[in-house]
């Protein structure tokens, strides 16, 4: 079986155990919820986990749709070659996890390896509930995982791993801190305290939603934390210099993914009035090493724009973090029509190719 096979296969079931209500009911529920999610925080519970409502509606949709996002970054790291110091039994931890989306998504990419995982969030309701689904598909001796609830800005005695891990995700959790500019302190507290836990060559991998205030959250906290002494920045950026897509920039970094999922998230969303595709997400990989290399080549950072008299033009951000233009009919044709968020690279006497060079 094909791991995006896996994932459909995971995802669906998860929905039938745990849909709870009619269609209409969950329509309402997950948009409640989103509107949560998009509007102002101050307006949101702290542990909004506690109500059975909304740990319903992020089962059945805000689970689902961030593991599937995050399983087809892990695939797309792993296919530009950035996860290649990661072990064949790695030590995964998940912060801010929810119902174990980071655990989920690793184990559903990675099935292969063995791996074992520890998942931290606020919330031990959530953190049980997401163990025991996780459980019926991984059995614990093959992927054991620990739960830990604790509040991830707080001491990092209460939360940390006293384990080096390999790979330490953080997705959907920063803008949960505050305002970018006013929590940018907090941010920079919080990874500093991470990477103390990261394993000399091991990874922290920042998700955020592709949403302009959140993903240029993600940007500013780039610029403002630099990795500090010990993390060297690895994609999405070809270069360390300043991000050109910061705070009040029109445009925002993220990546895109045509998926496939299945039938019953697009069928509401079509209840709830989203879109189903394609599904996006901000991100930023780190590596524990002193020595940043990056890959060559361009980011490309948007979909095809304004017809110009050669044609559309797609934007690349190059290795010295300059957005430049690119005649889009010089780029290969792409199956799924995903440019955003994919590298290309310059081959000697021909047009620009897709994929990376380490
Ligand atoms: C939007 S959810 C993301 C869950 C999961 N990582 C995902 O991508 O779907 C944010 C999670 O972070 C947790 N969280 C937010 N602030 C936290 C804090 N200060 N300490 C611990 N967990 C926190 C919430 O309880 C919630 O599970």
């Amino acid at each position: 079986m094909t791991w995006e096979a896996q994932l459909s296969t995971y995802i669906s079931t998860l929905y039938e155990q745990k849909k709870a209500g009619e269609t209409r009911a969950i329509s309402a529920a997950v948009l409640e919820m989103s509107r949560n999610f998009s509007e102002l925080r101050r307006f949101r519970k702290n542990d909004y986990f506690s109500e059975a409502r909304a740990r319903s509606a992020y089962w059945s949709y805000f689970a689902p749709r961030n593991i599937g996002r995050l399983s087809f970054l892990l695939d797309q790291l792993e296919s530009e070659g950035h996860l290649d110091e990661i072990p064949q039994k790695p030590y995964v931890v998940d912060l801010g996890s929810g119902p174990l989306v980071g655990v989920a998504a690793f184990a559903l990419r990675f099935a292969q390896s063995d791996a074992r995982f520890l998942a931290v969030d606020q919330s031990r309701q959530i953190l049980s509930e997401g163990r025991a689904y996780f459980s019926q598909f991984f059995p614990r001796e093959k992927m054991p995982v620990q739960i830990v609830s604790g509040n991830l800005k707080g001491s990092i005695k209460k939360w940390g791993s006293r384990t080096p891990a390999d790979l330490v995700i953080v997705a959907n959790v920063l803008n949960e801190f505050g305002a970018p500019k006013r929590s940018m302190s907090a941010r920079i507290n919080f990874v500093e305290q991470v990477q103390s836990f990261v394993k000399p060559g091991g990874y922290l991998l920042l998700v955020e939603p592709a949403q302009r205030v959140a993903s240029q959250g993600l940007s500013l906290l780039r610029d403002a934390w630099r990795g500090g002494k010990k993390m060297s920045l690895k994609a999405p950026c070809m270069g360390l210099h300043q991000c050109p897509m910061g705070m009040h920039k029109s445009s925002w970094c993220h990546t895109s993914f045509n998926w496939e999922q299945p039938e019953y998230l697009t069928t509401l969303m079509g209840h709830i009035g989203f879109e189903p595709n394609p599904v996006s997400l901000s991100y930023l990989l780190w590596q524990k090493k002193k020595r940043p290399r990056f890959s060559s080549g361009l980011r490309l950072v948007s979909q095809p724009l304004k017809r110009t008299s050669q044609g559309a033009i797609v934007l690349g951000c190059n290795d010295k973090n300059k957005i430049i233009e690119l005649t889009h009919n010089r780029l290969p044709k792409l199956e799924d029509g995903i440019y955003r968020g994919r590298c290309v690279q310059k081959k000697k006497n021909s047009n620009l190719v897709l994929g990376t060079e380490n």
